[in-house]
């Protein structure tokens, strides 16, 4: 791992504070990972149907939680900025890279055929929020890391297109209550326009892949109904 870079690289949300995340949080929203880890499974199958071999998978924000069959990738990483929680232990096909997905570099050269990313994106903002500038970042990052034919699944929580100018102009308080008072780390929740222009500028292939939307979410370690609490879910595919 290149520390300088990472060092340099902005400070986000990290959830290393929260050892029993990973343990947890598939029976706090059931509904949300048992859709994640269908489609993550069938493209895990198609990939393997299509070019005779298992795939390599990198999990980025992954935490742990491993959400799909760990039977069929060939080798998985598991890329977070916090390091492996001991209670933790991974299957043997799995490593976990301790690396900030907006440095310049990954620690090493290697090309995935599957990348997921699940619920990260909102939490790419940082003191200063920087939303959309860490967004751009870290899509220009997952590019680099997408095998050819191989193909990248964002999972994300969406807020509603008013909410997004609400937040940045709330971000230096609630940012503050969110990290000081409910112990969490920042997030800043995007519009589905928001992910797509970020797309559109780096010239990312995308399609948007059927999500049922749920009834529980998690907020801050907390369930919260969908009633209060105005997101909806949506996954998205890129392709290289
Ligand atoms: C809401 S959790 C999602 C965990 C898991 N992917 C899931 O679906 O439950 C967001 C994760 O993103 C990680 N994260 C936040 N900023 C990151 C960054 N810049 N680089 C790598 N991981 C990051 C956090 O540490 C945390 O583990």
């Amino acid at each position: 791992m290149n520390n300088k870079k990472n060092m340099t690289a902005p400070a986000t949300g990290s959830f290393g504070a929260m050892n029993d995340f990973a343990t947890n949080i598939k029976s706090i929203t059931p509904e949300y990972y048992q859709q994640v880890a269908a489609i993550i499974d069938r493209h895990l199958n198609d990939f393997v149907e299509k070019s005779g071999r298992m795939p390599n998978v990198i999990d980025i924000g992954g935490a742990g939680v491993l959400p799909f069959d760990l039977t069929i990738p060939n080798k998985i990483c598991i890329l977070d900025i916090f390091q492996k929680p001991d209670c933790l232990t991974l299957p043997d096909n799995a490593e976990w890279i301790v690396h900030n997905i907006l440095s310049e570099d990954m620690p090493n050269k290697e090309k995935y055929d599957i990348v997921i990313m699940s619920g990260v994106l909102h939490h790419l903002a940082d003191k200063n929020n920087n939303i959309r500038q860490n967004l751009a970042m870290c899509l220009e990052n997952v590019k680099k890391l997408l095998a050819t034919g191989g193909c990248c699944l964002i999972f994300e929580s969406i807020c509603p297109p008013y909410f997004d100018k609400l937040q940045d102009l709330f971000y230096p308080i609630y940012s503050r209550i969110l990290t000081k008072a409910l112990k969490f780390p920042y997030a800043r929740l995007l519009t589905l326009k928001e992910i797509a222009t970020a797309l559109n500028a780096i010239n990312f292939n995308y399609r948007m892949v059927d999500f049922r939307q749920i009834k529980q979410h998690y907020f801050a370690g907390y369930k919260v109904s969908s009633k209060i609490y105005p997101i909806s879910y949506i996954c998205v595919e890129l392709r290289a």
